[in-house]
């Protein structure tokens, strides 16, 4: 019979890279962070934050610049608005603004002095997380799932089997230049071991069509790589090439969750993302279906009944 593989460690810390300056959302990003723009009433970050502490992380590490104040602000306790509300008697409203964040759960914030890429952003939390595994959740890519989050899916994989663990999607050939791709062995159910990583490849040379997606649980190990990482493409140090070094040593594997991402840091992405948590919303969907069959009925889209 063949040994089951080492079990690793459960993560218990979460990184959150959020020291971008989110180029694709000029002007709002101007004094908005792009991680705090909402879909429907929560700020992008928030639904990040509740799918690490469901995967059981209860250290949340934030990697902001010093522009970033509304990243804190928003997890930070708000003594005004709440005997505001409390006043008025807003109890719904007032247990909204007290709970982004459950008992028993800390943040951290870290600041990254400079841009100099997601990499190095990671870097920045080396004080925090110490010598254990970790987990890595780019706010812009949202993943929407009825049963366990993203990251509780890849966090239950990492324990079972020891490794790291990527999370990965299937995108169209011709898209393979906005990714990073990866090579993998034979998948076994949702997982498959990685053998190579190429960022944003062209699709004629492109080894797979598997692609990258924001979510992460790395061993320690990737923080030395990072030290000794050279700046890449664009002058910044690349998480990507890093895993690269990382997958030359130890198990790395890409893992197919189950949900649907949206891509958040582009514009359609964020319309897709509202228009989809609007449809399934328990308050909003009939309204939202509504808005949306009269909105292309009167663009000649779909005939009106
Ligand atoms: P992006 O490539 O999406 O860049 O970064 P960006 O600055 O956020 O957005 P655009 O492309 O200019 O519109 C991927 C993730 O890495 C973080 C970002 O905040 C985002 O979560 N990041 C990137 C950092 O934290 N620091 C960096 O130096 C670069």
């Amino acid at each position: 019979m063949a040994e089951a593989p080492p079990a690793g460690r459960r993560i218990r810390k979460a990184v959150f890279p959020v020291a971008g300056l989110g180029t694709r959302f000029l002007p709002a990003t101007k004094t908005v962070p792009k991680e705090m723009l909402p879909i429907i009433d929560r700020p992008l970050i928030q639904y990040a934050v509740d799918e690490a502490i469901e995967a059981g992380c209860d250290t949340l590490v934030f990697v902001t610049n010093r522009y970033k104040h509304a990243v804190a602000d928003y997890f930070d306790k708000a003594y005004e608005l709440e005997q505001k509300l409390e006043r008025a008697g807003k109890t719904e409203q007032l247990e909204l603004v007290r709970h982004v964040l459950p008992e028993g759960v800390r943040a951290v914030f870290v600041t990254q002095a400079e841009a100099l890429g997601l990499g190095h952003a990671v870097l920045c939390a080396r004080p925090v997380i110490g010598d254990e595994p970790f987990a890595v959740l780019l706010p812009d890519d949202l993943i929407w799932n009825r049963g366990p989050g993203a990251l509780k899916q890849m966090a239950d994989a990492a324990q079972a089997s020891g490794a790291s663990v990527i999370a990965t999607q299937d995108v169209p050939r011709a898209q393979t230049g906005s990714y990073g791709i990866v090579a993998t062995d034979d998948f076994r159910g949702r997982q498959g071991r990685i053998t190579a990583m190429v960022e944003k490849p062209d699709p004629a040379s492109a080894p797979s069509t598997l692609a990258v997606v924001g979510r992460y649980v790395l061993s320690p190990r990737i923080f030395d790589l990072l030290e000794a990482t050279a700046p890449g493409a664009g002058g910044e140090i690349q998480l990507t090439d890093a895993i690269s070094a990382l997958l030359r040593e130890q198990p790395v594997l890409a893992y197919r969750f189950q949900g649907t991402r949206f891509d958040c840091g582009t514009h359609i992405g964020l319309v897709e993302a509202t228009i989809r948590y609007a449809l399934d919303h328990e308050v909003l969907s009939d309204a939202a279906r509504q808005m949306m069959q009269s909105a292309l009925g009167e663009m000649g889209v779909v005939d009106q009944e």
